[in-house]
């Protein structure tokens, strides 16, 4: 830390700020929003009631109406926007943040401003909406899908919160408030560095709406942003050079006057220190992992791969080819091209309504896990079902009855999944291992264009495949002698941006006995 560092010591040890996320009370199985799109568009549709039904009340709210509208424009509110629309509203992580946010932090407030003014009849329908805005727990996982999307992405938080992704710039961008419970979260999780970052992109924006009303009822975010982004960059700094020093300065300098606070700001706002910053706080950077890298495109492509068409396995293949993809040789590994069709697609999703979540990791005590997806198993008997089923046989020459479960999966705001093997238990619901064998190969159909993001990861074998919609991918879990084969290490990078459908298959081991002999 170089020139504002001497005058940062001043805050240290200042009360932390009143509360973000506190000690929760929640069961773990209940469904979180923020973890697929599915519930992204739940929650819209929360909002959406509880707005529309204020708006239908002009009459009765008078001039608080003016308020709510004005609220509703500085946030990007629409209505009445298609389904199509609004799954791509939620398929991005700036407006899913967002949403989840105004709907934990802000309707509630509404709700209190608008009490009087209501009728009774109305009046129980907001209070039943009221009941169902996102937890403490679900915006703490929407925060972590933010983190995490900027980690594994390495995305520069100026920019996410101007709406760029990966270079692609959306008509969105977080608001004031949004930047602001980011860097709170963040300095809860004693992650200063990332906190001042977020801080310092609040310091330069202003609130939407000044007004002394919308203070009065949604709070002022601003009472404590410039303390919290001078103890982070001080905080920072200690754990970058000096720390001893600097902590025992700080002691000395705790009480800092409100004039003094806005001196260090005016100096940290000049813009040559404004650039030293910024070159402080993204100058350390972790180096990312292998599987970040997958995630990001940047393994070497390899070359000795080919396309074709694939006619010979069977009569079904001979009468229509498909085109069949080289992922990897050794393992084998390929995909097929067009292979799960838009009627297809529409019919599975209508099979997910009881989808429940997926964690990330084995339960642990009484610990609440990270959610990472939602799924359901394809179980009710379908004509469509049977043919998926038929096609996987026709294509793998795998050895299973059509009639069996497959599994749906839907993804929501930076949600993902560990590296990990099939092999063994993933956190998913296993299969029956004592009757049928361990999973040999995974079939893995993408139900859905991911535009950013999505993609799934072999880290031991450096192998990226980005999702493609109605592209079937598979490869082996174990070895011809059924033993685990450790490259099979797998891992769901976060969505970026886009809904994030697949189908899977897990082919179990002992019924391919005969159509995958033993080679020794
Ligand atoms: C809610 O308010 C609207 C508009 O004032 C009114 O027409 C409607 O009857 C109310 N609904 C109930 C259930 O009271
Ligand atoms: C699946 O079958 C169950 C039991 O027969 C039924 O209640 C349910 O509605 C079916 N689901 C769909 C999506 O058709
Ligand atoms: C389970 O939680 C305990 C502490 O609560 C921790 O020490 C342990 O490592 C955890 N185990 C796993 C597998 O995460
Ligand atoms: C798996 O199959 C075995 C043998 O049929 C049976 O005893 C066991 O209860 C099954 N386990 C589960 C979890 O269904
Ligand atoms: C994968 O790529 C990393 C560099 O990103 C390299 O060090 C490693 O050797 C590669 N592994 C394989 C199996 O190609």
């Amino acid at each position: 830390m170089r020139k504002y560092h001497s005058l940062l010591p001043v805050l240290l040890g200042f009360a932390v700020l009143n509360s973000f996320v506190g000690c929760v009370e929640d069961i773990e199985e209940k469904e979180r929003y923020s973890s697929s799109t599915v519930g992204l568009l739940k929650l819209l549709k929360v909002e959406e009631k509880f707005t529309d039904n204020l708006l239908n009340q002009v009459d009765q709210l008078g001039e608080k109406f003016e308020a709510l509208r004005m609220y509703l424009s500085s946030v990007g509110y629409e209505l009445h926007r298609s389904l199509n629309e609004k799954v791509q509203y939620v398929s991005n992580p700036i407006n899913a943040f967002s949403l989840l946010r105004r709907t934990h932090e802000d309707l509630p407030k509404w709700h209190e401003y608008f009490k009087e003014a209501i009728g009774e009849g109305n009046q129980s329908i907001l209070v039943d909406l009221v009941k169902m805005v996102p937890n403490d727990v679900d915006m703490l996982s929407a925060m972590h899908g933010i983190q995490r999307i900027e980690k594994i992405y390495d995305l520069k938080i100026d920019d996410l919160a101007q709406g760029v992704l990966q270079g692609v710039q959306y008509n969105v961008q977080l608001t004031y408030r949004d930047l602001i419970a980011m860097g709170n979260s963040m300095y809860q999780q004693s992650d200063y560095q990332t906190a001042a970052k977020w801080y310092r992109i609040a310091c330069k924006r202003e609130l939407e709406n000044p007004e002394q009303l919308f203070i009065q009822i949604l709070g002022d975010p601003s009472e404590h942003l410039h303390r919290q982004y001078i103890k982070s960059l001080f905080k920072y700094g200690s754990t970058t050079s000096e720390p001893s020093k600097s902590i025992e300065e700080a002691f000395i300098m705790v009480q800092a006057s409100q004039e003094e606070l806005d001196n260090i700001m005016s100096d940290l706002n000049e813009p040559q220190n404004d650039v030293e910053v910024e070159k402080d706080l993204y100058q350390v950077k972790r180096s990312p992992s292998n599987c970040e890298l997958g995630c990001r495109g940047l393994y070497r492509q390899k070359t000795n791969l080919v396309c074709r068409y694939k006619s010979t396995a069977n009569t079904f293949l001979r009468l229509a080819p498909l085109k069949l993809e080289e992922i990897s040789l050794d393992p084998f590994m390929a995909m097929y091209h067009e292979v799960l069709y838009d009627s297809e697609i529409r019919e599975l999703k209508g099979q997910s309504m009881n989808m429940v979540n997926g964690y990330a990791s084995q339960r642990n005590g009484t610990e609440i896990r990270d959610t990472v997806v939602r799924y359901d198993w394809w179980s009710n008997t379908s004509l469509v079902r049977e043919r998926i089923n038929q096609r996987i046989i026709d294509m793998t020459g795998f050895n299973f009855l059509k009639d069996e479960k497959l599994q749906i999966a839907n993804y929501g705001l930076g949600t993902y999944f560990q590296p990990h093997f099939d092999y063994s238990s993933d956190g998913f619901e296993t299969p029956n291992i004592t009757t049928l064998g361990d999973r040999l190969a995974s079939i893995l159909f993408y139900a859905s264009e991911v535009p950013q993001g999505g993609a799934t990861v072999f880290p031991e074998i450096n192998v990226t495949v980005f999702p493609q919609k109605g592209s079937m991918l598979y490869w082996f879990n174990l070895h011809d002698d059924g033993k685990p084969d450790i490259r099979s290490l797998h891992s769901v990078c976060p969505v970026l941006n886009g809904d994030r459908w697949t189908l899977t298959k897990w082919v179990p081991m002992f019924p391919q006995m005969f159509s995958f002999p033993c080679k020794s």
